[in-house]
This record gives structure tokens, sequence and C-alpha cells, in this order.
């Protein structure tokens, strides 16, 4: 039989998975499931992207990498602007439906665990948050412990000639990105001799930008829609949310930028 879009795409299957549970329905939980499920896609594409990026710094693959960055931080932009639909949704249209939700938050992501351990934004105590023994947890357990993008970052520099101090190059790969001024000093040299280098500088600061924006418009997602309430993963909710606002998980690029 001819393979059709929907066969391709399982699509019966895809649009079977939005799933209500208020009853009677409430119109905008469709908007809720559905956005949250676009989200996880994209984090699974970034995910996928950003392994390839990993790989073609470890590879010495300067234009790959810039490609596929680029293309990263075009996701990145529209992950950022789809938070504009959510905010449609009204603090009371949302409290319509929100004890719907239980405990599940998207503090419970794996996916966008996974993406800041593969960033470099390692939190070993995010793991008590998934069941232990589930492909889920497991597979954030692998990602904290392999070597994050700014770890192949290292190893692209280092080619490069940068130096890359020993601490940096043998670091337990759990521990979070720090900056170093070493790394900072070789990153600076080639930002000024070498304009394809640049390019790639300045893609990966548009991605971490787009990142720091996100956390910021969620932030503000959750104050006009919930206030002061506590989460429903348990946290105290924007407070906790603040925590991680404007940490840069590329630091080395924006520590050198009032010397360029
Ligand atoms: C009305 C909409 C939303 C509200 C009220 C909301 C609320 C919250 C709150 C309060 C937290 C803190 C953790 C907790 O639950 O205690 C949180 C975390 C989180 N939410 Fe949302 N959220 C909303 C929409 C979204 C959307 C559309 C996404 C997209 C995937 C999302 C992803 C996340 C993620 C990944 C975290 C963990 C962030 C971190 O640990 O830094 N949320 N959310």
């Amino acid at each position: 039989m001819e393979l059709t879009y929907s066969d391709y795409l399982h699509l019966d299957e895809l649009l079977d998975l939005q799933q209500p549970r208020s009853d009677p329905p409430e119109h905008d939980e469709t908007l809720f499931i559905v956005v949250h499920q676009a989200y996880e896609l994209w984090f699974k594409l970034l995910l996928h992207e950003l392994e390839k990026i990993k790989a073609d710094f470890v590879a010495n693959q300067l234009y790959p990498a810039i490609s596929t960055f680029k293309r990263a931080r075009t996701i990145m932009k529209v992950m950022v602007e789809q938070v504009d639909i959510v905010e449609t949704l009204t603090p009371m249209s949302f409290a319509s439906f929100r004890d719907r939700l239980d405990k599940a938050s998207g503090f419970q992501s794996v996916q966008f665990r996974e993406l800041e351990f593969v960033l470099g934004y390692k939190r070993a105590d995010m793991l008590k948050y998934q069941r232990p023994g589930t492909p889920a947890f497991e597979r954030l357990e692998r990602r904290l412990r392999e070597p994050s993008v700014v770890d192949a970052f290292y190893a692209f520099l280092k080619q490069l000639g940068v130096t890359i101090p020993e601490y940096l190059e043998k670091r337990d790969p759990t521990l979070p990105t720090v900056p170093d001024e070493t790394v900072e000093e070789g990153v600076l040299r080639l930002y000024k001799t070498q304009p394809n280098l640049e390019i790639l500088f300045e893609l990966m600061t548009d991605f971490d930008e787009g990142f720091q924006e996100w956390r910021y418009r969620h932030i503000k997602l959750v104050e006009r829609s919930i206030g002061s309430k506590r989460g429903t993963g348990g946290s105290l909710g924007v407070e906790f949310l603040k925590k991680s606002l404007f940490s840069p998980v590329f630091p080395d690029l924006w520590a050198i930028r009032h010397r360029l």
C-alpha cells in the first residue's frame, strides 16, 4: 500500500493524544495541552540538534556547527514567541481547570532538564523529581554524566589553539559550567582575528539570550496567570523560577563583551 502523509507522520496517534481532563469540558484546556505538547516536540528537536553540535565541535567542524546553531537559535525564537499564545489564556479561564493538573507541572519536564544538562546547566538535585527506574530517569541521569555542549566547545577551542586549563578538561561532568578567564582570553583573540568564528560566537550568544528570554517570558506568564500562588509542582512558583533567570549557559561569551 502507498505511504500517505498521515501514515508517515503517525497522525492518527498524534491527534489522539490531546485529552482534556475537565468535566464538563473547559474550552481552553485544549490550548493548554496542545501548547505543552508542541513545546515538548521543540525540546526534542533541540536536543537532537545540540547533540549534533557537540559532535561537530569535537570533530572541529566549524561550518556544520554554525548552520546547526542557526537552526537552534531559530527554534528558540519560536519557543519564546509561543508564550504569546499561552498568554491569551486568562487567569480565570486557567483557574477553571488548574486543579485537574493535580501535581503535574512543567517542573517535571524531563526533556527541559535534559536541555539544561546538555547545555551545561547541571543541577543533580533535579533528578529527585523524577521517578527512579523509569526510562526518563535513566535518560536524565545519563545526560548528567555526559559532557555538555560547553565541554565540547572547550575541545573545539583547543583545536584552534586556545589554552584550556587542565582543571576544566578533567572536571567532573556532573557539575555546572563555570566561567574561566584563560578561556575568555582565547575566545577574545579568536573573536578579534577570525570573522568566521565571530559568526559562531554571535549565534551562540543569540541562542543563550533566547534561552534567558524564554525564562523571562515564562516567569511573566506565570505571574500573570497565578500571581503569587505556589506552583502545581510544589515550588514557590515565581520566586523559585527567578533563581535561574539571567543565568547564561555560555558565560565566557558574555564576560568579554565590554572588551570587543
Ligand atoms: C498558564 C501557564 C503556565 C503556568 C501558570 C506555569 C506555572 C509554572 C510554575 C509555577 C512553575 C514552577 C514549578 C512549580 O510548578 O512549582 C513552572 C515551571 C516550569 N514550567 Fe510552567 N507554567 C505555565 C506554562 C508553561 C509552558 C507553556 C511551558 C512549556 C513547556 C512550561 C514549562 C515549564 C518548565 C520547563 C518549568 C521548570 C522551569 C525551571 O525549573 O526553571 N510552563 N511553571
